[in-house]
């Protein structure tokens, strides 16, 4: 055990709990955020006078090295040291002696965790955002390929009303065009530097915590240093956000699911994003619609954690809010695992066009445009939608379509049928009169996917600068 605080003890730590206490085995994750916040802040002591030009750049030297011996795999974060902070104060003394102990001057492990997890939760924010973005891509694709491809549209899992494929991937870009700016407000809200509040309540130092704030790419100080050292609101609000779009990718997995079955074989996924059966030769498995939806539940879980977590904790820094990385760490991976292999999956899947247009034909989805068929000939529209319903009445003891019925049939009904009820009620038909604004009529899509190539056209700027340079 390598402790920072030996001064006021007479006792060694029980080992249950150091390691119950310890950090260090999962916040390893900061150490590049560390390494770099401290980097600005030296630089700011010294611009401010508290150290001097060459213990700055043993600093920052030191720094370096145990960076380039970690990137190198020469020096392991062993088990002795509580945290990541620990971790590289011990190692820079090792390395350059009593500069190194300067390097805390004017901070506390309060204000540098909140600033590690900040500066590792935005870039993960932006990378996020980065899955997101390919995945309306692959969406986008998939729409623009596939404006008259024919399929149902449900409610209530029941057959309503014809629409596209082109359509129903729209509903899902809109979602995930909502997460990215979702992503971006927390983004904006969260782009504030806690450094320089120290414990809890600044420092006598005379600290230029907005210079630090601009070296580090945030908009500028946060305001109340309490509410600094103590703040986790942006990790709650991204784990809120990544639940959605768990949500989302959820929904669209079931809904790959059902379309995947033997039932309905609107799709098939492709044999690399399959899984089959050990005993049942004849199975290929939508394994990874399915964990992604299962997966879901663990990132709502992480919500939950971390909202409990907070929900009692009076100000300012508790050590409770070291349960922050866990579950945040761990949504963060289980989400940016589902994007990517998501849009593996949906990027590879082939459709049936032949079985949806069938599916869609059949089951009555084209009684409302029958109906409307009716309205616009004068019959007022509740008269009109009795009508049909007795239409369809007569069809399903008939076991056949409306379209398949024989005019006298039709008259028998209502005398305000005519021949042309026929080309009236056709999908194509049914599809291309809607024309509403985010119907699925094919000139209206176009119109869509207009919009959307435009709002393709760049990955977003506002997180640009934090993105890995290739
Ligand atoms: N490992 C700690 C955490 O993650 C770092 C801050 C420790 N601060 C303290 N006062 N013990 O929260």
């Amino acid at each position: 055990m390598a402790q920072l605080w030996g001064g006021r003890f007479t006792k060694e730590t029980e080992d249950s709990v150091f390691s119950f206490n310890e950090s260090l085995s999962f916040d390893k994750r900061l150490f590049y955020k560390d390494i770099e916040g401290s980097i600005a802040h030296v630089v700011m002591l010294e611009k401010q006078k508290i150290i001097t030009l060459e213990e700055k750049d043993a600093i920052v030297k030191g720094l370096t090295s145990i960076q380039e011996d970690v990137d190198k795999g020469n020096l392991e974060f062993s088990s002795e040291y509580e945290d990541v902070h620990s971790f590289v104060e011990a190692k820079l003394i090792e390395r350059i002696g009593d500069a190194g102990k300067k390097m805390h001057t004017g901070r506390s492990r309060n204000d540098q965790v909140a600033l590690d997890m900040r500066l590792y939760v935005r870039e993960e924010v932006a990378a996020t955002d980065d899955l997101l973005y390919d995945l309306l891509k692959v969406i986008y694709r998939v729409m623009s390929e596939n404006i008259e491809t024919y399929m149902p549209g449900f409610t209530h899992l029941q057959k309503a009303q014809p629409v596209t494929i082109a359509h129903h991937f729209g509903a899902y870009f809109e979602m995930f065009k909502r997460d990215r700016s979702r992503l971006q407000d927390i983004y904006k809200r969260m782009n504030f530097c806690p450094l320089g509040a120290g414990a809890l309540a600044g420092t006598t130092y005379p600290l230029d915590r907005e210079y630090v704030s601009s070296m580090l790419g945030f908009e500028g100080a946060t305001l109340n240093s309490m509410d600094s050292v103590s703040d986790r609101d942006y990790c709650i609000e991204f784990l809120s956000a990544l639940s959605t779009i768990m949500m989302h990718l959820s929904r669209f997995s079931e809904e790959i699911i059902i379309w995947n079955s033997n039932e309905y074989r609107f799709i098939e996924i492709d044999d690399a994003y399959s899984t089959g059966s050990s005993i049942m030769p004849q199975k290929k498995n939508p394994d990874i619609a399915e964990l992604v939806r299962g997966k879901t539940g663990r990132v709502y879980g992480a919500l939950m954690s971390l909202l409990t977590t907070m929900k009692g904790i009076p100000l300012a820094y508790n050590k409770d809010m070291q349960e922050d990385k866990e579950v945040t760490f761990d949504a963060i991976d289980t989400v940016k695992d589902c994007l990517s292999l998501f849009t593996g999956m949906i990027d590879t899947m082939k459709f049936r066009p032949d079985v949806m247009a069938k599916s869609a034909m059949m089951g009555f989805t084209n009684a409302t445009d029958a109906a409307d068929y009716l309205v616009k000939k004068g019959v007022p529209f509740r008269d009109a939608h009795g009508i049909i319903g007795r239409l369809v009445l007569y069809c399903i003891d008939k076991n056949c379509s409306i379209e398949d019925l024989s005019l006298e049939e039709l008259k028998s009904i209502s005398e305000v049928f005519e021949a042309d009820l026929y080309d009236a009620i056709t999908l194509k038909t049914c599809v291309e009169k809607r024309l509403t604004k985010g119907a699925p009529g094919p000139k209206q899509m176009e119109e869509v996917l207009k919009i959307h190539e435009k709002y393709l056209k760049d990955r977003n700027v506002l997180f640009q600068s934090y993105l890995k340079e290739e």
